[in-house]
């Protein structure tokens, strides 16, 4: 049912691809639907929309966030090490986008006190209830549940100083959409991390749709009118790869024509 319901959603808003689309439809795209594209032949574990030409994998459901808690999970993916990586002071304000059930939350934010925040942003509000209940078992007080949508991250603009999506962007039905959304969100100079399975290592043991190369997520988020610059990657996971951009000083980017 949910299925059914994702491809219903994409088929109604994106109309490129389909060589039987309605003629009136295919001549008249609109710029924005233009960046995705549907097709019949596609990766089961996917949802048959392409963004830059990869396909895009389907959300972890709730049902998932026990993998997402599984205690051989720090030994996989060493998440200690990778948050200690990221080099974060006290009093930071870190956007978790896709925090899930917030494994990675509570570890950003221990990494930020006294003063420091995480603002932790999921799509499912399950997840975010559950997030909650661990935070108030450990007493954890500084971090701040944020209900998104598919296109919209809901945080301030300019009000982050490191915006972290760990195992989440190739889920992303609208990735044009959230990273300028995301971008919008950092201060001047702060830094956006991704951290994805690598689809370079076919050792690896994460299904083709939900890893992604370094090469990938470089061209995707390096578009001019995001606004970031490759900064540096990380080598030191065992799995995934740290790919982190920082927001140029200035808004640089491109501005719409009159
Ligand atoms: C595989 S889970 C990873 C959770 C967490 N980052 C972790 O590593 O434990 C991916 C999460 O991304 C969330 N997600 C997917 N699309 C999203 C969007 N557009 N905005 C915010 N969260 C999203 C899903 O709801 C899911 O909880």
């Amino acid at each position: 049912m949910r299925f059914v319901l994702v491809l219903t959603t994409v088929f109604s808003l994106c109309c490129s691809g389909f060589a039987d689309e309605p003629a009136a439809k295919q001549e008249q795209p609109t710029r924005k639907m233009s960046r995705y594209e549907l097709r019949r032949e596609h990766d089961p574990n996917g949802i048959g929309k392409f963004y830059m030409g990869r396909e895009i994998a389907h959300v972890m459901g709730f049902a998932g966030a026990d993998w997402l808690e599984r205690s051989s999970r720090e030994e996989e993916e060493r998440l200690t090490l990778m948050v200690r990586s990221l080099q974060l002071r006290p009093g930071n304000v870190v956007a978790d986008i896709g925090a899930g059930s917030g494994v990675i939350s509570m570890l950003l934010a221990e990494q930020i006190l006294p003063d420091g925040k995480v603002m932790a942003v999921d799509v499912q509000q399950e997840m975010l209830d559950r997030l909650e209940i661990y935070c108030k078992q450990y007493d954890i007080k500084n971090v701040e549940p944020i209900l998104g949508t598919q296109k919209r991250s809901c945080l301030k603009p300019a009000s982050v100083d490191l915006a972290i999506m760990v195992d989440v962007y190739h889920e992303f039905e609208f990735p044009w959409e959230m990273l300028q959304d995301i971008s919008a969100a950092l201060k001047p100079g702060g830094r956006l991390v991704f951290v994805e399975y690598r689809k370079e290592d076919p050792d690896v043991p994460i299904k083709e749709v939900h890893k992604m190369s370094q090469a990938q997520v470089r061209k995707e988020a390096e578009q001019p009118e995001l606004g970031l610059t490759w900064s540096e990657t990380i080598h030191i996971l065992p799995r995934q790869h740290v790919i982190v951009f920082r927001k140029s000083d200035a808004d640089t980017r491109p501005q719409p024509t009159p």
